[in-house]
């Protein structure tokens, strides 16, 4: 006899393009992993129709919904209750609906810290971090950085007055952690190798090394870039040349994705074995 199943409750992942997004693939591993009854779909927007789309999915018993380009700001102002990370982050990319109205969570840079942690084993609590970019990328992986207590945090920008925003925006977190916060442009790189560098910079999408010393790298550096593909993207090659360990973001796809699964769940997914099976898909297709 069969068990009665239960009625599976509705997610989806919002953007605009939307078609390439892995969030479906990664979301059924999960319910498939923890048993939970959850349905996940891709929802295009209109670019000047995110609201009446939220609503509309709400409506028809929606549960939640992770958001991506380029509706991460319209969600932040959609959201009657934030997190104190998505308030920090200015953006959004988690939305739970309940009872007590929406609720903007952001999970992109706790996914960033569990991939540098857990997955490429290298704490971030004493080190010294230097973040490449200071647009809503680099914003939204700040606070949950400077959590992790590292003892120095470098924010560069090729806008230098953005960077030293964003240090005047995060001042007083720094001081909580006991970090020191700096910034500015590129001659704010120290010339001591840091323990991990952040590309947070779009510069991977078009093939464009964001300006840093090259001193800032050494053997024991982990480069790390949030943008990913089937190669290495050109700053991993070029941490790779001077010598340092290089990682894609990948990982931190995985691991956000597994947070806001938490947020609506209550029950974390273990992002390994997906990540592993997201990395043989891109090779395999690579070699197609
Ligand atoms: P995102 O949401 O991806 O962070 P964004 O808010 O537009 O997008 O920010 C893009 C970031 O990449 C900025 O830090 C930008 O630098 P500027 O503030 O000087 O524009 C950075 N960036 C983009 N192209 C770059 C390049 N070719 N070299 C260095 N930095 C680049």
């Amino acid at each position: 006899m069969n068990t009665p199943q239960r009625a599976r409750e509705r997610y989806a992942v919002i953007g605009n393009p939307i078609a390439h997004s892995k969030s479906p693939f990664i979301h059924a591993r999960f319910a498939e992993q923890t048993g939970e009854p959850v349905e996940y779909d891709r929802l295009l927007a209109p670019v000047d129709a995110f609201v009446p789309h939220v609503r509309a999915f709400i409506e028809a018993g929606g549960r939640g919904l992770n958001v991506t380009v380029p509706f991460k700001l319209d969600a932040h102002a959609l959201a009657d209750a934030l997190s104190p990370r998505a308030a920090a982050a200015g953006a959004v990319n988690t939305l739970r609906f309940d009872a007590a109205g929406i609720y903007g969570d952001n999970t992109d840079g706790f996914g960033l810290v569990r991939d540098i942690e857990v997955n490429l084993g290298v704490p971030l609590n004493g080190a010294r971090v230097l973040l490449l970019g200071a647009g809503g990328a680099a914003r939204g992986v700040i606070l949950p950085m400077l959590e992790r207590a590292p003892r120095r945090l470098t924010i560069v920008n090729r806008t230098a007055a953005k960077a030293d925003a964003l240090v005047a925006q995060f001042a007083q977190a720094a001081r909580d952690a006991g970090c020191a916060l700096t910034g500015g442009g590129a001659q704010a790189v120290e010339t001591d190798a840091y323990d991990v560098i952040v590309n947070a910079t779009a510069g991977s999408l078009d093939g464009a090394l964001p300006a840093c010393d090259d001193r800032a790298f050494g053997a024991h550096t982990l480069a790390y870039d949030m943008m990913y593909g089937a190669q290495p993207t050109i700053f991993m090659q070029h941490a790779r040349t001077l010598g340092a360990r290089a990682a894609d973001g990948l990982g931190m796809l995985v691991e956000q994705a597994a947070e806001s699964f938490h947020v609506w769940r209550g029950v974390r997914p273990d992002g390994a074995p997906v990540l592993a099976e997201l990395r043989r898909q891109l090779a395999a297709a690579d070699g197609a």
